[in-house]
């Protein structure tokens, strides 16, 4: 057991780690490909809307109610009742069911550097992933191996290894993002990729595109599964939870809109298709990297890419079990860490044979891996948002006026989280179900 409940260094290694957490998969791999099964532009449109309007209040209700009470999820319910713990055992539970697949897609980005550094000469992407991804084994083995070096950074604890990991990952991953960005836009035709872009259609406008949008701004900002809640839970006393609800929201726009500006342009360079979904990044862009010059050191940057933003991201989601473990079971970090390796190594092994051997079992006729992303970011991440958004209005009595000057928008604040967003998550998830 942590002796003393630990602390973020400075406001800077804080904000760096939240942002961190929210910059990974879902900007790079996830956004772009959804984008493009859902129209382009106009889910841009429908997406940045609810970034920009509901999403403020839960990322701020999180990191807030993390703030006030210094506990892990489970911790934090049952401070309010201890009929409410359920509740707080759904983050925790969610962070392990997002492991199972995230991680996944961790080794498959290995696997990629890996080719890239071999320089691999492989003449068809689409049947080479098939190939891999139904093999039993090789996926196992880089899904472990990715488990084990976010369990590896988050195991040495909150300054020496989370802290550490997004201070070197971050930058490297700015840099190189910047580097491939230019690059796509120096390719011919990059206009018209850009055009996909930012040229809404709006007659393919949607319900079901909401969701999915929804679905999107709270994974992308990891809301709804406790982990900014833990993050939150390490702050000291005085940091400003306000500008970094505005930092976290910007950055990870930002970044979501410099992934789709460095992937978009590419594809119709190349006259490739941008609605191919999952596998948008793994057969689609390295169809790209084998057509250009030095493509192999281009491809081993854009896995590197990849790879830094999901580790950063995969050690928050490990973070909430893992404090959950310390604080519920009293037992040591190293010993979590292990108990924790082991159950979502578990767990993703059906998950990562479910692209071959086991492709022909099926819950709500998805594949395993499909039906854990789904009933995770479109079901159990909004429902642990809209207990949090609960929790922060009618509980915890989080005030618009004790940190927004303007009267008019405090109360905004205050009937967004007590009512609207709630609402809204409820009217989604309903969508959702039918
Ligand atoms: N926000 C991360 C991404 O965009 O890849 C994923 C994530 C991290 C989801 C942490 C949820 C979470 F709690």
């Amino acid at each position: 057991m942590e002796k003393e409940r630990p602390t973020w260094s400075s406001r800077v290694a804080f904000i760096l780690a939240a942002v961190g957490s929210a910059v990974g998969l879902g900007n790079i791999w996830r956004f772009p490909y959804i984008m493009g099964q859902n129209g382009g532009a106009v889910f841009l449109v429908v997406y940045l809307g609810l970034i920009l309007t509901i999403c403020f209040i839960p990322l701020f209700t999180e990191l807030t109610i993390g703030k006030i009470t210094k506990k892990e999820c489970i911790g934090t319910y049952e401070q309010i009742s201890p009929k409410l713990k359920f509740l707080g055992f759904l983050n925790p539970f969610t962070g392990v069911l997002i492991s199972s697949f995230y991680f996944i897609v961790g080794g498959w980005i290995i696997n990629y550097i890996y080719l890239g550094i071999k320089n691999a000469q492989i003449s068809n992407y689409e049947s080479y992933f098939g190939t891999f991804v139904q093999n039993p084994v090789t996926p196992c083995i880089f899904t472990i191996l990715f488990l084990f070096i976010c369990i590896y950074y988050a195991g040495r604890g909150i300054k020496k290894g989370i802290e550490f990991a997004n201070n070197v990952l971050m930058p490297v991953f700015a840099v190189i993002l910047i580097i491939l960005t230019l690059f796509s836009l120096s390719l011919p035709n990059a206009h018209l990729g850009l055009e996909y872009m930012f040229k809404p259609d709006f007659s393919k406008l949607n319900v079901h595109m909401f969701l999915a949008a929804l679905g999107q701004a709270l994974f992308t900002l990891s809301i709804g599964m406790g982990a900014l809640l833990t993050y939150g839970s390490y702050i000291g006393e005085d940091k400003n939870i306000t500008k970094t609800t505005y930092t976290i929201i910007f950055s990870d726009t930002f970044f979501a809109l410099t992934a789709g500006i460095m992937i978009f342009p590419a594809i119709f360079s190349f006259g490739l298709e941008p609605s191919s979904g999952a596998g948008l990044v793994f057969i689609t862009i390295p169809q790209i990297f084998a057509q250009i010059p030095h493509g192999n050191i281009v491809s081993v940057l854009f896995f590197f890419l990849l790879f830094a933003a999901a580790v950063t991201s995969g050690i928050s989601i490990i973070e909430v079990p893992i404090a959950s473990m310390i604080e519920r079971c009293k037992i040591t970090r190293a010993k979590a860490c292990t108990i924790l390796f082991f159950i979502i190594g578990i767990i993703s092994i059906p998950a990562t044979l479910s692209f071959g051997i086991l492709g022909n079992y099926t819950i709500f006729n998805k594949n395993i891996f499909d039906f854990l992303d789904f009933i995770t970011s479109s079901m159990l991440m909004p429902i642990n948002a809209l207990c949090l958004c609960l929790l922060g209005g009618w509980f915890f009595k989080i005030k618009g006026k004790d940190f927004i000057q303007n009267k008019f928008l405090a109360n905004i604040f205050d009937i967004g989280l007590k009512y609207v967003v709630p609402i809204i998550l409820a009217g989604l998830l309903y969508i959702g179900l039918n």
